[in-house]
């Protein structure tokens, strides 16, 4: 087991594991989620699925990972329940399909790092054609997976918690400042109440699973990722705290994200808030405005930094994406470590390449790539792919690891290792919640809204 490494200390833990959250989920997701559903209603929905549905499930899975010190498919056996471990195998391949869009998106964000350093904020108006452009923004992704997989091949210690470590507290003063900025322009309180000001008359069905599924996306769970961070903890750390600091982190990560974007476009669409649905293009359109706004030496300077944080907490996931199958096919098939890491990340790219050219260069996986039953909706291979990966098979994982170690392996043996490094757990009321929410409710609510999003998105079925 020693050859497995391990965090050498219980912060380098959690910053990994809060740098595996804090992502392009956070930055890039989130606001257009917001935007797309409706404003503060999808703040409210989605912070309450953050803590009273997700958080029990994070604590499970790094309880299923430092109980059992293996992958999501080994931790099963380990177990005793090979018979589960497709719970595992099924985090593996919904982990190699968000890697694999994932990383065409970081390409677009490695990307802007130079357009920024050319004082290209025009870049904005024509981000159609920038990604339009698969070589050169394929070529930008190709050296994005090719760093993640050097940052893996060097290991748990020396390569993912130093690289999180300081890149982390860096990112949130950058985003502050920006936060601040964008409160002064003109119109920017109109774009803070569509973000926290809620209408609950725009509470769909779909609003509702689409926050589900980003809650799930963006604290990386329900894929067993933080099964496989949790294998590198020590037995003295506190799994209670230490996922509560998490969550907390990555939901603050994402209301920031929000504060920086939605004044903005009140600034830019003079209060009507106009482009706000605008989908995944969200940040890439209007974050070039912000800077473009500052201008000169400055606006270059701080468009650079801020696309060189972003690509960093992109990093932070691409790696913890990428250790899921790696430490599989390390594990489970005997693979060295440096060969698995190179073979897995080449493979993701490959299959990553019709969401690379879905976005206008190929019809067939543009736009029209497939039409939901649900209104007749068009969505290209990309979206497609994310709303599987997240919106789906994510919560159909949790729903299945917090039933799983509630009722299969056994609540008590749950509390035993969640004890351990956290002296006053036993009989205390975060106990009690936790098992109601790890034994009940968790799983019914998630086996509920997988069973409705699937019929409502996919077969066009309205439940309610
Ligand atoms: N949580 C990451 C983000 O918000 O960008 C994405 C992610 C990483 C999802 C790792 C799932 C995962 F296992």
């Amino acid at each position: 087991m020693a050859n497995r490494g391990g965090f050498t200390s219980k912060l380098g833990f959690i910053m990994a594991a809060a740098g595996s959250a804090v992502g392009l989920g956070n930055i890039w997701g989130f606001p257009y989620e917001v935007g797309q559903g409706g404003g503060a209603a999808f703040v409210v929905i989605y912070l309450i699925f953050c803590f009273i549905l997700c958080y029990p499930v994070m604590v499970t899975e790094i309880a299923i990972g430092r109980k059992t010190q293996k992958n999501p498919v080994g931790a099963f056996n380990d177990l005793g329940f090979k018979g589960w471990n497709i719970v595992g195998k099924l985090g593996i391949f919904s982990g190699v399909l968000i890697l694999s869009f994932y990383n065409v998106i970081a390409g677009w964000a490695f990307g802007y790092i130079f357009e920024m350093i050319a004082g290209n904020f025009a870049v904005a108006d024509k981000f159609g054609e920038y990604i339009t452009a698969v070589f050169k923004v394929g070529l930008y992704g190709l050296v994005f997976m090719s760093v993640t997989a050097y940052v893996v091949s060097k290991g748990i210690s020396g390569g993912i918690e130093r690289a999180a470590r300081l890149l982390m507290p860096t990112l949130i003063i950058m985003m502050l400042t920006l936060v601040i900025y964008s409160l002064t322009l003109p119109n920017s309180l109109d774009g803070l109440s569509f973000y926290l000001i809620p209408d609950f008359d725009k509470l769909t069905p779909s609003v509702i699973y689409n926050a589900m599924g980003q809650a799930f996306f963006s604290l990386s769970l329900g894929m067993g990722a933080l099964i496989t961070y949790g294998s590198y903890v020590n037995k003295s750390d506190n799994i209670i705290s230490s996922a509560a600091f998490i969550t907390l982190a990555d939901v603050g990560i994402a209301l920031l994200a929000g504060l920086m974007i939605f004044p903005l476009i009140g600034f830019m669409s003079e209060g009507t808030m106009e482009g706000a649905a605008r989908g995944p293009g969200l940040i890439f359109v209007t974050l070039p405005q912000i800077f473009g706004s500052i201008g000169g030496g400055l606006g270059i300077a701080a468009g650079t930094t801020f696309f060189v944080l972003l690509c960093f907490a992109a990093l932070t996931s691409t790696v913890s994406l990428l250790e899921v199958p790696v430490a599989y096919v390390v594990d489970e098939l005997k693979v060295r470590r440096n060969r698995a890491v190179w073979l897995v990340a080449g493979f993701i790219f490959l299959i990553g390449i019709p969401s690379l050219i879905g976005n206008g260069y190929s019809d067939f996986f543009s736009t029209s790539f497939i039409t939901y039953k649900e209104g007749g909706q068009d969505t290209d291979f990309l979206s497609f792919v994310a709303a599987l990966a997240n919106d789906s098979i994510l919560p159909l994982g949790g729903c299945m690891i917090a039933f799983f170690a509630s009722h299969i392996w056994k609540k008590h043996n749950l509390d035993e290792e969640l004890a351990q490094g956290a002296p006053g757990y036993k009989g205390s009321f975060i106990q009690k919640y936790l098992n109601f929410a790890i034994g009940y409710f968790a799983p019914a609510v998630l086996a509920t809204v997988f069973l409705f999003t699937v019929l409502f998105k996919f077969f066009g079925v309205h439940v309610f």
